[in-house]
Order: C-alpha cells, then sequence, then structure tokens
C-alpha cells in the first residue's frame, strides 16, 4: 500500500484547551484540518515509530470518519498496532484503562466530552500517554507549536478498516486490532467493588435505581455491568442507546440538562438512587431519592467512606481536588490526616500526583470524580461507588450525605455559568477584577470581609512545572470564597464561570437550599465583577 505525503499550510487556531483540541464539526472538515493536528501529534511526541496505540471515541458525529483517517495516518506513520474499540467507541476512561492494561505509549480519545454532537455540534481530539491521562501541557503546548509550522502530512491510501467485528486486521505494515469496548473496563471494574453485595441490594427488592447514559457511551457499559454483571433490573437504564447525534441532547449531567432523570427522582414514587454520565463516559451526577449530591460533596463522602470499599480497603494516600471545588474534600482530608492539593482545573492536573502515589482519589466541581485506577475522571466508577456504600450502610443518599454534613460541616456550593458572552467582555470582565487587586484585601462586603485575592498559580510537586493565570480567587476571612475563570473547552464566545462556597458547621443551619444559603456571594460577586454590566445578562445560563 502506498503512503503519501500531502503538502499543507498551518491552521492558526489547533491550540489544545482544557481538554484537547475542541472544534465546530465543519472546522474539523475542512480540508487537511484533521490531518494536520494529528500529524503535530507524530511529529512531537516520542517514541509513537513502532508503538502500540489505542483509539476511540463517545460516538459522536465525525467520529469514525475521524478514526479511518487516524488509521491511516499512523500506518504511514511507523505505528506498529493499534488496538480499536468495537466500532470505533471507547469511553474515556476506558481509553485510560486499555492504554493502562495493555502498556500502550499512548492513545488518542475523540470526544468533545458533553458538548452536543451532530453535523454542525462540536468534536474534539486529544492525546493521551503511556500513564492513560491526559497529555500535560509540556506536550499539549509542543502539539500547538508544531502544529504552527507544519507543511505536509503522511498518509496510506487505503480502503476504510472494518470496524465491526473483534480481531486482527493489518493495515500495510500495521496491525488493527479491534477490541471489545467494554470488556478490561468492566474486569477492572470488578476487581474495585464489591459486586456481590451491590448484586444482593438489587435483588433485596428494596431498591430502585435509574442510570441515565444520555443516549451517549455509557450506555454499552451499563448494560454489561449494571445489567448482566449487577442483575439490576432492565428499567433502571434510560436512554442506553448511543446515537450519532446524543439524540439532540445535551449529554452533561447536571441539574440544568439532566432534567429528565432530576424529574424522575424529584417525583412521585420516586427511586432510591440516580445517576447519569456524559458524552464520553467521564463525568457523573449523583441523586437520592428527592436529592441531589453535589460533585464537591461526593469526592469528600467517597474519600472519608473509602475503606468499606474493597479496591480501597487499605485506606488512601491522599486526595487531590481542582481549585474551585469546594474544600469539603479537604476537612476530610484533615480528619484524617491526609494530604490534600488543590490543582487547576483539568484532569491533567492530576496525573503527575497519581503517578507518584501522592494521592488516590481526586475531584472536579464539574461533575468529575476518580482515582489511581486509571487518569481519568470516571462516570460509571463513582456510579458504583456509590452503589457499594449504599449496599454497605444501608442508609438513603440523603441519611449519608446528612450524617457526613453533621461530622464534618458544609460547604455550601454553586457553580454560575455564564455562556456564549462576547469575548472582549469576558476578557476586560477579569481583567478589571485584577486591577482590583491591589485593594481587596481587608475591604467589608456586608458579613464578609475580603481575607485575599489573587490570580492561582500552581506548581506541580512532582516536576516543578508552573501553570499561571488559573483563576481569580477571592477568600474571605471565614472560609468563603468567590471564583471566576473562563472556560477553556466552549467553542462559540467565552464561557465565564463563577463558583461560590459558603462553609456552615452548625448542624441546624444546614437544611437550606444553596441558592438562598449563598445569596449574600451572590450579590457580593456581582458588585466585584460586574457580571451585569460587562455581560448584559442579568442571570446565568446554567446554575449547578
Ligand atoms: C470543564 C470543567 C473542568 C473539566 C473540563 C473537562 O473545563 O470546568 O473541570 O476538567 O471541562 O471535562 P472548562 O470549560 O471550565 O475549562
Ligand atoms: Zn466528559
Amino acid at each position: 500500500m502506498q503512503v503519501t505525503d500531502v503538502r499543507t499550510t498551518p491552521f492558526a487556531d489547533q491550540k489544545p484547551g482544557t481538554s484537547g483540541l475542541r472544534k465546530k464539526v465543519p472546522v474539523f472538515q475542512q480540508p487537511h484540518y484533521l490531518e494536520n493536528f494529528v500529524q503535530s501529534i507524530f511529529d512531537s511526541v516520542p517514541g509513537l515509530k513502532g508503538a502500540t496505540l489505542v483509539l476511540g471515541g463517545d460516538g459522536r458525529y465525525y467520529n469514525l470518519t475521524a478514526i479511518q483517517t487516524i488509521l491511516k495516518m499512523a500506518a504511514a506513520n511507523g505505528v506498529t498496532q493499534v488496538l480499536v474499540g468495537r466500532d470505533g467507541l471507547l469511553s474515556t476512561p476506558a481509553a485510560s484503562c486499555v492504554i493502562r492494561k495493555h502498556r500502550a505509549t499512548g492513545g488518542i480519545v475523540l470526544s468533545a466530552s458533553p458538548n452536543p454532537a451532530g453535523p454542525t455540534e462540536d468534536f474534539g481530539i486529544k492525546y493521551n500517554t503511556d500513564n492513560g491521562g491526559p497529555a500535560p501541557e509540556k506536550i499539549t503546548e509542543a502539539i500547538y507549536a508544531r502544529s504552527r509550522a507544519i507543511d505536509h502530512y503522511r498518509i496510506m491510501q487505503a480502503d476504510a478498516v472494518p470496524l465491526d467485528r473483534l480481531g486482527e486486521q493489518r493495515l500495510g505494515d500495521m496491525r488493527v486490532v479491534v477490541i471489545d469496548p467494554v470488556a478490561d473496563y468492566a474486569e477492572l471494574m470488578e476487581s474495585l467493588f464489591d459486586f456481590p453485595r451491590i448484586r444482593a441490594l438489587f435483588q433485596s427488592g428494596h431498591f430502585r435505581m435509574r442510570f441515565d447514559a444520555m443516549h451517549a457511551i455509557t450506555g454499552p457499559y451499563a448494560e454489561e455491568i449494571l445489567l448482566r454483571r449487577l442483575g439490576a433490573p432492565t428499567d433502571s437504564l434510560l436512554n442506553a442507546t448511543p446515537l450519532e447525534d446524543f439524540g439532540g441532547g445535551h449529554p452533561d449531567p447536571n441539574l440544568t440538562y439532566a432534567h429528565a432523570l432530576v424529574d424522575i427522582l424529584f417525583g412521585t414514587d420516586a427511586p432510591d438512587f440516580g445517576a447519569a454520565s456524559d458524552g464520553d463516559g467521564d463525568r457523573n451526577m449523583i441523586l437520592g431519592r428527592n436529592f441531589f449530591v453535589t460533585p464537591s460533596d461526593s469526592l469528600a463522602i467517597l474519600a472519608a467512606n473509602a475503606t468499606l470499599v474493597p479496591g480501597y480497603a487499605q485506606g488512601i494516600a491522599g486526595i487531590a481536588r481542582s481549585m474551585p471545588t469546594s474544600q469539603a474534600a479537604d476537612r476530610v482530608a484533615a480528619a484524617l490526616n491526609l494530604p490534600c492539593y488543590e490543582t487547576p482545573t483539568g484532569w491533567k492536573f492530576f496525573g503527575n500526583l497519581l503517578d507518584a502515589g501522592k494521592v488516590t482519589l481526586c475531584g472536579e466541581e464539574s461533575f468529575g470524580t476518580g482515582s489511581d485506577h486509571v487518569r481519568e475522571k470516571d462516570g460509571l466508577w463513582a456510579v458504583l461507588f456509590w452503589l457499594n456504600l449504599l449496599a454497605v450502610r444501608k442508609q438513603s443518599v440523603a441519611g449519608i450525605v446528612q450524617e457526613h454534613w453533621q461530622r464534618f460541616g458544609r460547604n455550601y456550593y454553586s457553580r454560575h455559568d455564564y455562556e456564549g458572552v462576547d469575548s472582549a467582555a469576558a476578557t476586560a470582565l477579569i481583567e478589571d477584577l485584577r486591577a482590583q487587586f491591589a485593594t481587596l484585601p481587608g475591604r467589608r462586603f456586608g458579613a464578609y470581609t475580603v481575607a485575599y485575592s489573587d490570580d492561582f498559580a500552581y506548581t506541580d510537586p512532582i516536576d516543578a512545572s508552573l501553570s499561571t493565570n488559573q483563576g481569580i480567587r477571592i477568600g474571605f476571612t471565614d472560609g468563603s470564597r468567590i471564583v471566576f475563570r473562563l472556560s477553556g473547552t466552549g467553542t462559540e464566545g467565552a464561557t465565564l464561570r463563577v463558583y461560590l462556597e459558603r462553609y456552615e458547621a452548625d448542624t441546624t443551619k444546614q437544611g437550606l437550599d444553596s441558592q438562598t444559603a449563598l445569596a449574600d456571594l451572590i450579590r457580593i460577586a456581582d458588585e466585584l465583577a460586574g457580571i451585569a454590566r460587562h455581560t448584559g445578562r442579568d442571570r446565568p445560563t446554567v446554575i449547578t
């Protein structure tokens, strides 16, 4: 088979964001656009010649087209073997699991996570390294630098490789192995959690759950694990068939976009437990009957109860959370005498801590939780962790959370997103906040006094790399915080995220609705940042 060297010119906009390169599908469909970025990976990641690569995606529109192109380019660039999920499918955590288990050099994961899919919606591509995790900034920067200078790419002239049958095929000298996308992952889950006990919970007849796969990647995973291996009744699963456009939905498991599930859990005769995952299977939302567990609380609760789960029975080494995530996990770490790390937003910052054995559990407020079992956040893992806790503790979800607050206090928490605002206005808002740093400490806003204000910067404790401008923090003397940052995953305009947090130790005051409990801080955030003045918006697009 013939390899062609195709001449090309650089695109200026191939800088990876919080989680890889994400653009609208028509951007990826421009001639040479995908090829340029893929060749930039082959040119800047050392050791891909002769390597084993893992390849798969969340099944969204353009997934299969991109996979065929990447296979031909991998063959032309001297890759020895590609493990690809059947029909081009692999959830993000499963891709991480497969890279680690089969000792691959790396993987290419195709996803735009929770963003809508379809011919005019979003697509994404990212590179994961041999630890199974998203490439660190050093590598993503090198890929970007290469994309600015690229003048040719290599591709094999060949027919499409059939991906619907398991087994081995050849593309030139390269082996293409079509693997079951679920098997390795399901086996890993079975090694971590007490499956017999969870199975008994379902068999008791006193426990009902609903898992909403939102027509995205987790459907087949949930069918194998929840139905087949754990014996949950079939009506436990909703929207389990993956669709190219996710059924027109927005598979982001939060109170706004997973409202169908929320309605069930807050309706009459609600089941005991509800959960949802996102487009590529790495996020999770946890609900009880009439109860929502914030992702920040979920991380803290998993950490406090980890020894009840076989995979973590020996205890955990430490906890890491992204900076905007609430400090609930810090309180657990302090009580258990464990280290707790605060990292910038994005899972790639957890990789070094996990590899070095400094932390076992990590999480983000953005519905991401995970552990050292893989190097991505993991939606179904979090659901299984909760099922394991429910099976052992024999309490309701609300009961477990309220007991946690009694012991550790409650961190009231909310995130307000202003989506699709004008980019220049959003930048001006952040600049205006920075300009106030010198005068803020000591300033009073009602009952709140500013203790510090800064631009979060992080020095990685393992490789000493420095990441600056990771969000604006305004901390108050009572430990409350307001954080402002601009999203790094959006594909249209800018998204302003405002994160609000207040601590309440008094158990008689822990039952408020979080928006009520945070009302003063919400007002202060607008006063400080002039959100309405800058963006012209009088309310957020999404509140979680
Ligand atoms: C968002 C979340 C962040 C998460 C990322 C990828 O990034 O806020 O926590 O790691 O998606 O799933 P952002 O759009 O805020 O840059
Ligand atoms: Zn995702």
